[in-house]
């Protein structure tokens, strides 16, 4: 099992670089670019740092998460779901059914900076499944896919709150997402495999939103454009286009 996960990571050593059109498209950025990842740098200066010091307070109240496939040392505790310890939402039965059920759980209540993060900035109007998720030092999630190949698009955030030096994630055929330890939001691409490993002595945390735009699909649009164009000015500035 390490060894797949060594070759898996040290097959592919460098950082994603994406390659941005001149013209920005939203559909053609969601649903056809076939980028595994995208940084929604618009929340650049959320307080991501509060946000991390909410969840490291309740650090040992995780759940093992996927234990005994493929994670190791992965944990998570649900904000918004059915219960502190919330499963994929498909596992409960009729799906419109569970979604009528979710609601903030206690954690939420401990976690007001995060919470008012989700309620006030993130652009959707519903919550599905939001979780802490921690990977502890020397902790992996071995590769793996989430969605089928054809289900290709960007969907899930992925929120580093925290992202320990030697800590990566990594996406087949791509590389390593840049994922700031000051904190960065990602939308992912699931369908692409993918592995994290923690090779560092530091708890690492993130964040996964499951989200509907419902009526605020024009505040997400707009986040995704001001990123798009933030994106393709740092990488002319850093001189890589
Ligand atoms: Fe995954």
């Amino acid at each position: 099992m390490l060894d797949e996960l060594k070759k898996f990571h040290d097959s592919h050593p460098n950082e994603i670089e994406l390659k941005y059109p001149d013209h920005y498209d939203t559909k053609w950025v969601l649903d056809e670019s076939e980028w595994p990842c995208f940084h929604l740098s618009a929340l650049d200066n959320q307080p991501w740092k509060e946000m991390h010091k909410e969840a490291e307070a309740l650090l040992d109240k995780f759940h093992s998460h996927r234990e005994h496939s493929y994670g190791n040392g992965w944990k998570s505790l649900t904000l918004h779901g059915l219960n502190e310890d919330t499963q994929s939402l498909d596992g409960y039965g009729d799906r419109e059914e569970t979604l009528k059920k979710l609601d903030w759980t206690w954690v939420a209540d401990h976690c007001p900076v995060t919470r008012k993060f989700l309620v006030e900035t993130w652009p959707a109007e519903y919550l599905n499944r939001v979780r802490f998720m921690l990977l502890e030092p020397g902790g992996y999630i071995l590769p793996h896919q989430d969605r089928p190949d054809e289900e290709k698009r960007l969907s899930v955030c992925n929120i580093s709150l925290n992202n320990p030096e030697g800590c990566r994630f990594v996406f087949k055929n791509h590389g390593v997402v840049p994922f700031k330890d000051e904190g960065s939001a990602f939308l992912m691409d699931i369908s692409n495999p993918h592995s994290v490993w923690n090779q560092s002595d530091t708890p690492r945390i993130h964040m996964i939103i499951h989200s509907e735009l419902g009526r605020k699909v024009r505040d997400f649009f707009y986040i995704v454009r001001k990123s798009f164009y933030t994106n393709k000015e740092r990488k002319i500035n850093e001189g890589l286009e």
